[in-house]
């Protein structure tokens, strides 16, 4: 099923800081979000309050880019969903390739992850996607198959159906390298197979040169931008390119 509204998710891994959030949304002044999009950004922890307060305004939902599966504790430098709902986030990003692949996170921890989100009421974005060389293996397929039936292993059929999740192939991550929409079509339309009703996200190098090719397949229901959410004005052009 593809999704009538095409969502524009932002990742601003560790970028920023309090003194660019007022210029950042000055840049929205003069631009009106299309009613037919939902956008999300996914700031660091630090800045969930203050983007959520511009963001909030514009009708603009709010992400942290991580959580932690337990309720609260002794996690030193964690936080939990609890912690991430009372910033106003809505959404959590869990299962980035950078969190899978630099930082170690096991499919069981993402398992416990989406479903400590979901038990607390936040939308997760599971993100999922190859690295080169599973690609380069003839394993792309199996890897984001696999990735996606661990991560939603828990989850009851409308659970599931409520995950946005995000293919984001490890080697087209802040590359340059972008998946053609052809190759991006291909895995979604895999991961389709499993997640007939879900919000299917796109994320790797997209830009506004690339965005509308991409929302013009039939199983990409949306894009997750990394570098080129930064800027107001190109992540804005990927707005547009949803319309
Ligand atoms: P990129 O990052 O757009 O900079 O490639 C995407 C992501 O990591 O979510």
């Amino acid at each position: 099923m593809n999704t009538p509204t095409p969502i524009i998710a932002a990742n601003w891994k560790m970028h920023k800081t309090s003194a660019d959030i007022q210029p950042f949304f000055n840049a929205f002044a003069d631009f009106t979000l299309p009613e037919n999009a939902q956008v999300i950004i996914a700031p660091s922890a630090t800045l969930l309050h203050s983007v959520q307060e511009h963001a909030g305004k514009l009708g603009i939902a709010v992400a942290a880019q991580n959580m932690h599966q337990e309720a609260e504790g002794a996690f030193t430098g964690e936080l939990s969903a609890a912690q991430v709902i009372d910033t106003g986030a809505t959404h959590v990003i869990i299962g980035h390739s950078e969190r899978r692949h630099v930082f170690g996170e096991t499919p069981e921890q993402l398992r416990a992850k989406v479903n400590a989100a979901i038990a607390a009421g936040l939308t997760p974005i599971y993100c999922v996607g190859e690295t080169e060389a599973e690609r380069d293996a003839g394993n792309a397929s199996d890897v984001v198959n696999a990735q996606v039936r661990e991560g939603l292993a828990d989850c009851d059929q409308e659970q599931r159906a409520s995950v946005i999740v995000a293919y984001e192939p490890v080697w087209a991550i802040g590359t340059g390298k972008t998946a053609t929409p052809e190759l991006a079509q291909e895995m979604h339309a895999v991961i389709r197979e499993q997640l007939p009703d879900n919000a299917l996200l796109y994320g790797g190098s997209v830009k506004p040169g690339n965005a509308a090719d991409l929302f013009a397949q039939p199983d990409i229901n949306g894009v997750l931008v990394g570098g080129a959410s930064l800027e107001p004005e190109s992540f804005i052009d990927i707005i547009r390119a949803s319309q």
